[in-house]
């Protein structure tokens, strides 16, 4: 969040009164004028159908009362620093002459009704560094001319139905911190500049249908904190720079066509908490865990090409909360180590070629919630106190694990489960008599395996 802006000086009122009454437009310049027309021709052009900018009238001189309006006074004049019309209902096309307010910093039209074009003249705005037009119905492509603006550091323009190209030229906004432009349709290779803006935190391009490899300098800034470019069509591989990044937090690359192999500098990180690299192409084996004290608390590697075995060293992500390894090829046994992962919730392994024995030791996990290792070579024991060891498990998934002996009356115990699949264990017995949260419960697994 921003604030730029100190509230309308008190001195206003005053200054209204002495206008009005003494007609001497003491503190009225021309900018101040283009400013008021600038604000009138807006709403003129649009639909309001709250009547949310009732209070913007011909006959009221003081614009900066105005709903939504925040003014900066100058010595000599009053202009127009803000325009905050998020969630009015507003609709119809953004009026060009949005152009015309030329001391604005921020601009905030999102959540509303806005259609069309993106107005070119947004790149007269050259004091601005706040734009937000997301959550609209906006169309056409992201004017070059947005380049123009280059105080700009906060750009939104997420949930619209923007198309084409990213411009290339938008990166000469050296100032840019935010570029969040997910849920849109654009297309075409990520502009390279983005890697070289040394101020730039977030950049989120998710969702969209964006092509090529990802830029081979992002990460490079010292500043870049959450990169999100998931749900695209990139190719290529986990750029270096990206994985060496000493301040990066969130890394979500996932429901790409990524391929290479998984850099290990990824899990020598001592910033990352977020690593979803789930649905790609991604090949050879998961690195071992080389950081002495990784943050990562979400990692997704599900559906990829991997190969080898579980390194033990993951059981030292002593914050991870999700582990999902799923839909790989991967060999070997379950790693003892990690039920030393003292807030585990999801253990995700299913469709692998995991062998051997599930290190009892696992059912000791209890803060578990989902545990789905089917569709594995494993063989295993379940406790029969499981009910009373996971008493928080949702989703218990273990179908073709060889198992045997009886079906644990302990399961009755675990009032959360909502999904349980135990097909092909070679378990006997019935489920507890006594009527039981999961009767009727789902038995199928998953379409897709979770992530
Ligand atoms: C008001 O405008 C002046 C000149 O444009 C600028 O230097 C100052 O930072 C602005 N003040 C605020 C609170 O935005
Ligand atoms: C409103 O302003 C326009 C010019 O900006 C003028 O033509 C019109 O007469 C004004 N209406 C009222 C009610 O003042
Ligand atoms: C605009 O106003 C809304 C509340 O109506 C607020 O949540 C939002 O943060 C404001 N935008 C800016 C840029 O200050
Ligand atoms: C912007 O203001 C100028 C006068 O300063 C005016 O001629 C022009 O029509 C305005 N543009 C728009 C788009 O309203
Ligand atoms: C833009 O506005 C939306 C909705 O008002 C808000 O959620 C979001 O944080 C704002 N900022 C950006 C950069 O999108
Ligand atoms: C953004 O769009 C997605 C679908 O594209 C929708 O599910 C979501 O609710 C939208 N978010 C907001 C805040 O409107
Ligand atoms: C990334 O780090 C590895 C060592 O972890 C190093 O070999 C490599 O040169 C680094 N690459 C870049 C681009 O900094
Ligand atoms: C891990 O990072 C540290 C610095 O944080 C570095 O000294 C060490 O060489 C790195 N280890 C590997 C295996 O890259
Ligand atoms: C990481 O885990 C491995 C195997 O579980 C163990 O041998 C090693 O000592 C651990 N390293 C650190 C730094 O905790
Ligand atoms: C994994 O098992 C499947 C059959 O279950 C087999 O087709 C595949 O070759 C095996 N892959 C590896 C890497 O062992
Ligand atoms: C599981 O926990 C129980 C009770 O704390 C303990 O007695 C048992 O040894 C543990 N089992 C394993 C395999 O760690
Ligand atoms: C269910 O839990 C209760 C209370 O912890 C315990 O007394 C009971 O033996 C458990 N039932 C089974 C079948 O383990």
């Amino acid at each position: 969040m921003i604030r730029l802006f100190a509230p309308c000086p008190k001195l206003i009122p005053l200054l209204a009164i002495f206008i009005i009454s003494c007609s001497l437009p003491l503190a009225i310049s021309d900018d101040t004028d283009t400013d008021r027309e600038a604000l009138l021709c807006f709403k003129s052009q649009i639909s309001d159908p709250n009547g949310a900018l009732s209070s913007w009238t011909n006959t009221s001189q003081n614009f900066c009362n105005w709903q939504g309006v925040s003014c900066n006074n100058t010595q000599t004049q009053l202009r127009v620093m803000a325009l905050n019309v998020s969630s009015k209902g507003l609709g119809g096309s953004i009026p060009p002459c949005i152009g015309n307010l030329s001391s604005i910093a921020s601009l905030d039209l999102s959540s509303n009704a806005f259609l069309g074009k993106i107005p070119s003249e947004l790149g007269r705005l050259g004091q601005i560094s706040y734009l937000n037009l997301s959550i609209n119905s906006l169309e056409g492509r992201i004017p070059d001319e947005l380049s123009s603006c280059s105080n700009l550091q906060v750009l939104g323009l997420w949930n619209n139905s923007l198309q084409g190209e990213i411009p290339p030229s938008l990166t000469q906004c050296t100032h840019l911190q935010q570029v969040i432009l997910y849920n849109n349709k654009l297309e075409g290779r990520i502009p390279t500049g983005f890697g070289t803006l040394r101020e730039l935190k977030t950049l989120d391009l998710s969702n969209n249908a964006l092509t090529g490899d990802i830029p081979p300098l992002l990460g490079s800034s010292p500043s870049f904190v959450y990169v999100d470019l998931g749900g695209n069509q990139l190719t290529g591989r986990i750029p270096e720079f990206l994985a060496n990044s000493s301040s990066l937090q969130v890394l979500r690359l996932m429901q790409n066509s990524l391929t290479g192999e998984i850099p290990a500098a990824l899990f020598n990180s001592s910033t990352l908490t977020t690593i979803y690299l789930n649905r790609n192409n991604l090949a050879g084996s998961i690195p071992p865990v080389t950081a002495i004290a990784a943050p990562i608390q979400f990692l997704s590697l599900t559906q990829n090409k991997l190969t080898g075995g579980i390194p033990p060293t993951l059981g030292n992500l002593s914050s991870l909360v999700r582990l999902s390894l799923a839909a790989n090829n991967l060999v070997g046994s379950i790693p003892e180590s990690l039920s030393k992962i003292p807030a585990l919730e999801r253990l995700i392994l299913t469709y692998n070629n995991l062998s051997g024995p599930v290190p009892e030791s696992i059912f000791n996990i209890s803060s578990l919630r989902y545990l789905e290792m089917a569709n594995n070579s494993l063989i295993g024991r379940l406790p029969q106190d499981i009910g009373n060891r996971l008493p928080n498990l949702q989703s218990l998934i273990l179908s073709t694990i060889q198992l045997n002996g009886p079906i644990p009356a302990s399961l009755a115990n675990m009032t959360k489960l909502e999904m349980i699949y135990l097909v092909a264990t070679g378990l006997t017995g019935a489920m507890s008599q006594k009527s039981h949260p999961m009767d009727g419960l789902p038995l199928l697994l998953p379409q897709a395996p979770r992530s």
